[in-house]
């Protein structure tokens, strides 16, 4: 059997994620690829995404798809992925099993998302599982990181039931499950299509980055960190701003920076109050979950 695993992971919740399925799979003698779309400037910067995937995917029997969990949502990177995937014919598989992490707030609707995409795509999604993570916005601006340290062993044997599901079936006759990914309730339906719509927030809501070009060194790094190649450097080395692949908010060049070049503006008060409500209110439980849940 083989396996493909496609992940977008801005800060590397979704990364770690995919590593361990890919080593559980490998465990089992399922072979793996493994692609990470993130910084990857051929994928940032080519309007045919579908082309993109179609040279990088091998041929699979069953396909797991990463993301993070942005403003309640499925990151929107991972939705265009999904809406430019290849057909399932031609050694593509028909079986395709979404993966999302979340920082401790809110899951979100992003699983539900995934599995109607995917159903859209013309796929079976017969399992989708949920991580709960560390929040890496919070890294940025709070005194420290939300919902970290999470125990690795409840995320070993999650995965670890999710590959005994799969090695139990015979991939031809799973069926369809993805009706079980629609875990919450219609609150925060409302919640994720009213009130936290990703692009407003990135526009609007989220602190913006700037650059000090006088404490700048060039040194590159933040470039390298950049989780959609929004930071480029120009002829001189100095930082630009690459305006055909918006900035989504990971921080990474933020805490990156050796200089500290690079800094948030807005309401960071403001920022910082709203996102303390939110940790306060945080309760969803099961926090980490594969789906159809038998328990
Ligand atoms: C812009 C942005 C929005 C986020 N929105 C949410 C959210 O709605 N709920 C939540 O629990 N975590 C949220 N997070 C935290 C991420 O979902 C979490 O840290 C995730 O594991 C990141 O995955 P990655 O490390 O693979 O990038 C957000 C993080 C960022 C940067
Ligand atoms: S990481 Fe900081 S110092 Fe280095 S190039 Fe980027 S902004 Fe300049
Ligand atoms: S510019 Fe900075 S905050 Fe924006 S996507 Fe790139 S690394 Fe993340």
């Amino acid at each position: 059997m083989k396996a493909s695993i496609i992940e977008f992971s801005p800060s590397g919740n979704t990364n770690h994620v995919s590593e361990v399925i890919k080593a559980a799979l490998e465990q089992n003698n399922i072979n793996v690829q493994l692609v990470n779309i993130t910084g990857n400037e051929k994928y940032f910067s080519t309007n045919n995404k579908r082309n993109f995937l179609q040279e990088t995917f091998e041929e699979h029997d069953i396909l797991f798809i990463g993301s993070p969990v942005y403003a309640h949502h499925l990151q929107y990177h991972v939705k265009e992925l999904i809406e430019n995937l290849p057909k399932p014919m031609n050694g593509y598989s028909e079986i395709a099993i979404p993966f999302i992490t979340y920082g401790g707030i809110s899951s979100g609707i992003a699983l539900d998302e995934a599995g109607i995409l995917l159903r859209k795509s013309g796929r079976k999604v017969p399992f989708g599982m949920k991580v709960s993570s560390s929040h890496c916005m919070t890294r940025a601006f709070m005194k420290e990181e939300f919902n970290k340290n999470q125990p690795e062993s409840k995320l070993t044997s999650t995965i670890d039931e999710l590959v005994k599901r799969i090695k139990s079936s015979d991939l031809d006759f799973l069926t369809d499950n993805s009706k079980h990914l629609k875990y919450q309730n219609i609150g925060t339906y409302l919640k994720a299509n009213i009130i936290f719509k990703e692009k407003v927030w990135h526009e609007k809501r989220y602190p913006k980055i700037t650059i000090d070009q006088n404490k700048c060194m060039k040194c590159g790094k933040c470039t390298k960190v950049c989780s959609v190649c929004h930071l480029q450097q120009n002829s001189t080395k100095s930082i630009i701003k690459n305006m055909n692949s918006d900035c989504i908010h990971c921080f990474n060049c933020v805490l990156e920076c050796p200089t500290k070049a690079i800094t948030l503006v807005g309401d960071l008060e403001k920022a910082k109050g709203f996102m303390e409500k939110m940790i306060n209110k945080a309760i969803e439980s099961p926090a980490t979950c594969l789906y159809p849940n038998l328990k």
